[in-house]
C-alpha cells in the first residue's frame, strides 16, 4: 500500500468542514479590517528564503524542501552559433563547405514536426545554374538521442517519397548536432546514415533552486516589490495555504501543514511603520480566535529593536558569549561568530542554564524602539487586548524588527504556539526593494488551530435535510428530477439508487443522520405527492410536490 508521505496528512471529512468554518470565519474577519487575498507560488527561488529568512535559522538550515530544476538546454543559441559558424555569407551563393538554408515552407513545416530544425544546402556553385553538392537536414539537441535521430531519418524518407520530385537527384545527409560534451559522451556508436556532429560551447543556462515555500512572508513581500504595490499605499493582506518544512513530525507539527497569514506593508509615508498598525494586527488576532470561539490564549510580546539596536545588542551577546561557547552545542559555536540571536533558538538541554545568563535586548533598545514599544503597548492596553512581556521572546526568523510577538494555547502541548508573527521594517529593502517597505504581519497555524478547536468541539456535525430513495422501474430519474428542485431550494439531500433494498436505503438514511427519508415510487410520481418520513420520531405523511421543499426546511427549524 502506498501511504501519503511522512509529516503529511490527509485531511478527511467531517474534520474538513471544521476547516472550512475556520477559513470562512477568518475570511470574515479580514474583509471586517479591510484585508485582502493574495496567492503567491507554493515554490520559489531558494534565494528568497535565504535571503529573506536568513541563512542561519532552523528553518533555511536545516527545513527545506529544496530542488535544483535542471539545466535547460537553449536550442535558439546554439542554432544561432552553428548558423554563424557555417552559414555562407552570401545567402543566393553557395561556398564551398558552406551552408545555405533553404526549404520550401509546407516541408520547413513537416521537419519540424519531426524535431528537425534545418534543412539547408551544402556545396558548390560551380555555374550560376549548376550545383554539386547535397541537401542536409540538421537537428539541434541537448544529446544524442534516439528521438532525434528516428526524426532525422523519417525526414529524409518523406523528402524521397512524397517530396520525390524536389529531392529526387540530391544525396541527403541527416545530421544532428549537439554540444561537444554531449557527442564524447554519447553511448551511440556511429549510425552511419545520420551525421553526430559535436558542437563547441555551453549551451544549457545555469540551473536554478528552488524551494517549496517554508512560510509565506518572504513570498508575499517578493510579490510587493514586483509589481511595484507601494504607488498603491498601504497593502493589507491575507493569504491561507499550504508551507512545507522538514521537521521531525510530532502532534502539532507536520511536513505540510497550513497557515493564515496576514501582513500589512505600505511605503514609510502610509503609516506602515507605525504602533497603531501593530495594535490593529494584535488586535484583530485577539479578535479572530475569540470569535473562533477560541479564549483561553496567552499573547507574549517583546520588541526584538531595530537595526542599529541589534547592531549594539549582538556585540554584547557575542561578549557574554565569548567565555561559555566552548561549552555549547556545535550549532551554538557557530552562530555566537555568524548571528548570536541564533542562540536562542537552541533546544539542547544543557545549553539552556548559559542562554539563561546572556543579556537580554530590552537592556539594549533605543529611544526609537523603546518609544514605540510602549506605544504599541498602550494601544493594546485602550483596545482591551490583554497580553504578558516576553522578554526573551526572539522569533525564530531573522527579518524581525521591534514588535514580535506568538499566541500560545495551554492545550496544544509542547507545539503551544498557535501563532506567530511581528514586525519586518528591513525585509522589503533586503529583498531588492528601491524603497523602504516597513510591515507587520503573522502567521496561524492552521492545523494548530484546528486540533484547539477540536478539543471544544469533537464532532462537527453532519447536517443532511433528506435521502431520496427511488422504488421500482423508471424511478432513478424520478429521484434525481426532485433531488435537482430541492437542492436549488437549498436542501441538502442524498439520493439512493433503486437497485438498492428498501430497508438498506433506511439504514443508509440513519447512517449519515438524514432528517427525512423521503419515498419516490411509481404510485407517488402518479399521484405527484410523495411519502415523506421523519427519521426520528417515525411519523409519516404524504406530501404533495409542490409543498415539499417547504415541508423539509420548515421542520428542520422545528427539530
Ligand atoms: P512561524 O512562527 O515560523 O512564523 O510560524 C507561524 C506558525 O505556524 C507557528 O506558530 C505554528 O503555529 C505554525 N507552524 C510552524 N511550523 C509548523 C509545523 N511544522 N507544523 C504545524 N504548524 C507549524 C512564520 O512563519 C512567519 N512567516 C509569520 C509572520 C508573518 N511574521 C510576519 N508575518
Amino acid at each position: 500500500m502506498i501511504k501519503s508521505p511522512r509529516g503529511t496528512r490527509d485531511l478527511l471529512p467531517p474534520d474538513t468542514a471544521l476547516w472550512n468554518f475556520v477559513e470562512a470565519t477568518v475570511r470574515d474577519v479580514f474583509r471586517a479590517y479591510n484585508f485582502h487575498e493574495i496567492r503567491t507560488p507554493i515554490f520559489e527561488s531558494t534565494e528568497l528564503f535565504a535571503r529573506g529568512v536568513g541563512e542561519e535559522t532552523d528553518i533555511v538550515s536545516k527545513e527545506m524542501f529544496t530542488w535544483s530544476d535542471g539545466e535547460r538546454f537553449n536550442e535558439k543559441r546554439i542554432i544561432d552559433e552553428w548558423l554563424r559558424a557555417n552559414q555562407s555569407d552570401d545567402p543566393h551563393q553557395v561556398q564551398a563547405g558552406r551552408v545555405n538554408v533553404q526549404g520550401n515552407p509546407s516541408f520547413l513545416a513537416k521537419l519540424k514536426e519531426l524535431g528537425v530544425q534545418l534543412q539547408v544546402w551544402r556545396g558548390i556553385q560551380v555555374q550560376p545554374s549548376l550545383l554539386t553538392g547535397r541537401v542536409e537536414f540538421v537537428a539541434f539537441g541537448p544529446r544524442v538521442s534516439s528521438d532525434a535521430i528516428i526524426g532525422l531519418r523519417k525526414a529524409r524518407d518523406i523528402a524521397k517519397g512524397e517530396y520525390s520530385h524536389e529531392f529526387g537527384t540530391h544525396t541527403i545527409l541527416p545530421r544532428l548536432v549537439v554540444p561537444d560534451e554531449a557527442a564524447k559522451t554519447s553511448p551511440w556508436v556511429a549510425t552511419g546514415d545520420v551525421e553526430i556532429e559535436g558542437f563547441a560551447g555551453n549551451y544549457f543556462s545555469s540551473s536554478e533552486s528552488l524551494t517549496l515555500r517554508p512560510e509565506n512572508t518572504a513570498g508575499i513581500v517578493r510579490a510587493y516589490i514586483q509589481h511595484d504595490l507601494g504607488k498603491r499605499g498601504l497593502n493589507k493582506f491575507f493569504s491561507i495555504g499550504p508551507m512545507f518544512r522538514r521537521e521531525r513530525p510530532q502532534k502539532g507539527r507536520y511536513r505540510q501543514f497550513y497557515q493564515i497569514d496576514a501582513e500589512v506593508i505600505g511605503p514609510t509615508s502610509s503609516g506602515s511603520e507605525r504602533p497603531i498598525r501593530d495594535a490593529e494586527v494584535l488586535e484583530m488576532l485577539d479578535t479572530m480566535l475569540r470569535r473562533l470561539g477560541i479564549s483561553d490564549f496567552t499573547l507574549k510580546i517583546n520588541s526584538v529593536g531595530d537595526a542599529q539596536d541589534r547592531a549594539v545588542y549582538n556585540d554584547a551577546l557575542r561578549k557574554a558569549l565569548d567565555p561559555v561557547v566552548g561549552r555549547m552545542c556545535s550549532d551554538c559555536q557557530r552562530r555566537a561568530v555568524t548571528n548570536p540571536l541564533r542562540v536562542f533558538d537552541c533546544k539542547v538541554p544543557e545549553d539552556q542554564p548559559i542562554i539563561e545568563t546572556l543579556p537580554l535586548i530590552r537592556d539594549y533598545l533605543g529611544p526609537a524602539s523603546q518609544e514605540h514599544f510602549e506605544n504599541v503597548q498602550a494601544l493594546l492596553k485602550k483596545a482591551g487586548v490583554t497580553f504578558e512581556l516576553s522578554p526573551k521572546l526572539v522569533r525564530g526568523l531573522d527579518y524581525y524588527t521591534r514588535t514580535a510577538f506568538e499566541f500560545t494555547h495551554g492545550a496544544l502541548g509542547a507545539q503551544n504556539a498557535i501563532l506567530g508573527g511581528g514586525r519586518y521594517d528591513g525585509l522589503a529593502e533586503l529583498l531588492g526593494s528601491p524603497q523602504p517597505a516597513p510591515g507587520i504581519g503573522f502567521a496561524i497555524g492552521e492545523d494548530r488551530l484546528v486540533m484547539a478547536l477540536q478539543e471544544r468541539m469533537p464532532e462537527a456535525t453532519v447536517h443532511v435535510d433528506a435521502y431520496i430513495a427511488p422504488v421500482g422501474e423508471g424511478m432513478n430519474r424520478e429521484g434525481l428530477r426532485l433531488a435537482k428542485d430541492l437542492r436549488r431550494k437549498g436542501l441538502v439531500i442524498e439520493l439512493g439508487d433503486r437497485s438498492f433494498r428498501l430497508k438498506k436505503m433506511f439504514e443508509t438514511a440513519t447512517k449519515i443522520g438524514a432528517r427525512y427519508i423521503l419515498i419516490v415510487g411509481e404510485n407517488e410520481v402518479k399521484a405527484d405527492a410523495f411519502a415523506l418520513k421523519h427519521m426520528a420520531s417515525g411519523e409519516q405523511v404524504t406530501v404533495p410536490r409542490a409543498e415539499l421543499a417547504k415541508r423539509i426546511a420548515g421542520a428542520e427549524k422545528g427539530s
